[in-house]
């Protein structure tokens, strides 16, 4: 039951966020940049729910003639994050005109840096653990089923309701994309676990690329198992699902400026065809390999040194 607090006519704040927004709970960190906000309504009839992100002051709105009439008791409206902390205002309309709202703090963490912890008072939620959703149940099924392991189609898979955005991207993992996702995810009583640690989960699939890992040069974050610092781990906008274009995923640890004349003077390292391979422009790994290497620092593994390697594109 909602208890509300009258303030202005028509308009109500809802005293206890969680009667009227289901999911997620107030002050929550997550590590996404789109949330999915589901609102409980019970019998009532809305007119629509616009979701206010006052941090970056984008606005998303559904009618009620857009929400699926299978959600109806419990619309679920997404809103977009940004880094660090975003106030989110909820404000649900009827359709005899009353409204309610509710605000709620959500805390987007970062992979590195200030905002990769979250301020006190925030908690990062774990969604899959003492059955804290199971009102979700009504219409969804929170435990994995045997056909999981293999969906067919993939939208079959339990997990594809909630979970679908994960593989609308521009490039996809293969096994996101055929949602195996228990292959990664091990469901037991307390939620999901991930199948082995650091690059071994990588490696139960990679097998044959491994040797590429193991080169006499080993680069820094492939020495310590970290290639969830360069990739996504499900899918991303960026080609062979790296965070950011090849040359912002170097530019991360490797200051940038210190490249403009790289390793010539006035050599680009971006913006052109790069001749050693087709339909690639030229980039950090267009000389360096990101992994490993026989010859330092790195370079990229065709070559046997400095010279073979300018001779990928020089050919004089
Ligand atoms: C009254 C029924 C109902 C309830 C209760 C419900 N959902 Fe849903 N949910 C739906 C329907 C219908 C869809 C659309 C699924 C589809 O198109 O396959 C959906 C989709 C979703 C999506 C995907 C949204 C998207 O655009 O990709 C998420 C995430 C989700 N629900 C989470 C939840 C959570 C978390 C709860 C519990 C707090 C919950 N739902 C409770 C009916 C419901
Ligand atoms: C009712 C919708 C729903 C269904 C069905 C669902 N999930 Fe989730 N899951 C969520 C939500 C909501 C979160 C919280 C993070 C987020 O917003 O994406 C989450 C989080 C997770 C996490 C992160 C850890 C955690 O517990 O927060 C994993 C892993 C995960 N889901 C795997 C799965 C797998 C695998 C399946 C299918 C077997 C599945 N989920 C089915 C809604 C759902
Ligand atoms: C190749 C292994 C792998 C597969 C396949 C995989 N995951 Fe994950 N998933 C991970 C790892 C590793 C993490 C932890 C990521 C991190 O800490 O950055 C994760 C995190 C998550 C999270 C929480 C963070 C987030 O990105 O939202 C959710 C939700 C999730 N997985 C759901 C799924 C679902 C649903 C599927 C199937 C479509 C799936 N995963 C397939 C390895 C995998
Ligand atoms: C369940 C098996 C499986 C696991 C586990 C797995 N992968 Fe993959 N991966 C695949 C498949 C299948 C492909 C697609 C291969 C292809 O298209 O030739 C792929 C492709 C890739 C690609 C290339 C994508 C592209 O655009 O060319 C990258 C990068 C990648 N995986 C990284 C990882 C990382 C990092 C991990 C560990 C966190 C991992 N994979 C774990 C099965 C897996
Ligand atoms: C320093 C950033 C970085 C790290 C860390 C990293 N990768 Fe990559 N990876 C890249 C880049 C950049 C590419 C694209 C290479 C190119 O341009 O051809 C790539 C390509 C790939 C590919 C597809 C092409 C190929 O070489 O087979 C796979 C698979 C892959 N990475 C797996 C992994 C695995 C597994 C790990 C961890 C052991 C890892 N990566 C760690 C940056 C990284
Ligand atoms: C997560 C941080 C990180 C990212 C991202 C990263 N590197 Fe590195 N890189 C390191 C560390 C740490 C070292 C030094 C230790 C070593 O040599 O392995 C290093 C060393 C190097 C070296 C050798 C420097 C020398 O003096 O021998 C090269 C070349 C290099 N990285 C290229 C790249 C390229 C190309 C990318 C993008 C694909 C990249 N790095 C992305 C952390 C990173
Ligand atoms: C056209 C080929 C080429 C491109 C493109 C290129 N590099 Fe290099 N890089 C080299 C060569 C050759 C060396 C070794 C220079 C030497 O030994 O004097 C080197 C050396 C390095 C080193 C170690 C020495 C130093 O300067 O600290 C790092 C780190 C590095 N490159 C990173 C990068 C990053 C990051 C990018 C992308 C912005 C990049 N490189 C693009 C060819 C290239
Ligand atoms: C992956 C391909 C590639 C590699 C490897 C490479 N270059 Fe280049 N280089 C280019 C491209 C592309 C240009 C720009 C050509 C243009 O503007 O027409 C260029 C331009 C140059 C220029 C400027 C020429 C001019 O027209 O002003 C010099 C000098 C040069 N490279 C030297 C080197 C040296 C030395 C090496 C080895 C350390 C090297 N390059 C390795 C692709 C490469």
């Amino acid at each position: 039951m909602c208890v509300t607090v009258a303030m202005i006519p028509f308009l109500s704040v809802v005293a206890d966020a969680g009667d009227l927004v289901v999911y997620p709970p107030d002050r929550t960190a997550v590590r996404r940049s789109v949330l999915d906000i589901v609102v409980s309504v019970g019998d009532r009839t809305i007119r629509g729910i616009e979701v206010r992100n006052e941090s970056t002051g984008s606005t998303t709105y559904r009618s009620a003639a857009e929400i699926d009439p299978d959600e109806y008791e419990s619309p679920h409206v997404s809103a977009v994050l940004s880094f660090g902390e975003n106030k989110l205002v909820v404000d649900v309309e009827y359709v005899d005109g009353v409204k309610e709202r509710v605000e709620i703090g959500v805390f987007r963490l970062a992979l590195w840096g200030d905002l990769a912890v979250a301020p006190s008072g925030y908690s990062e939620l774990t969604f899959h653990d003492d059955g804290r959703f199971s009102g979700c149940e009504r219409c969804h099924q929170l435990r994995s089923a045997t056909a999981d392991t293999l969906p067919q189609p993939p939208s079959r898979s339990t997990c594809y309701p909630c979970h679908r955005r994960l593989a609308e991207n521009e490039h996809v993992h293969g096994p996101t994309a055929t949602f195996q996702c228990l292959t990664c995810h091990v469901q037991d009583d307390a939620g999901y676990e991930i199948a082995a640690a650091g690059d071994s989960l990588c490696f139960l699939c990679h097998v044959e690329e491994a040797p590429n890992f193991r080169r006499q040069y080993v680069h820094g974050p492939i020495n310590t198992g970290d290639c969830l610092l360069c990739h996504d781990v499900h899918s991303s906008g960026h080609a062979f699902m790296l965070l950011d274009s090849i040359n912002a995923v170097c530019d991360v640890c490797h200051l940038g400026e210190q490249y403009d004349n790289h390793p010539v003077v006035g050599h680009p390292v971006a913006s052109r065809p790069d001749p050693s391979r087709v339909n690639r422009d030229l980039s950090c790994t267009s000389c360096h390999d990101p992994h490993s290497s026989d010859v330092s620092p790195y370079l990229f593994y065709r070559s046997t040194g400095v010279h073979s390697l300018c001779r990928e594109c020089h050919r004089k």
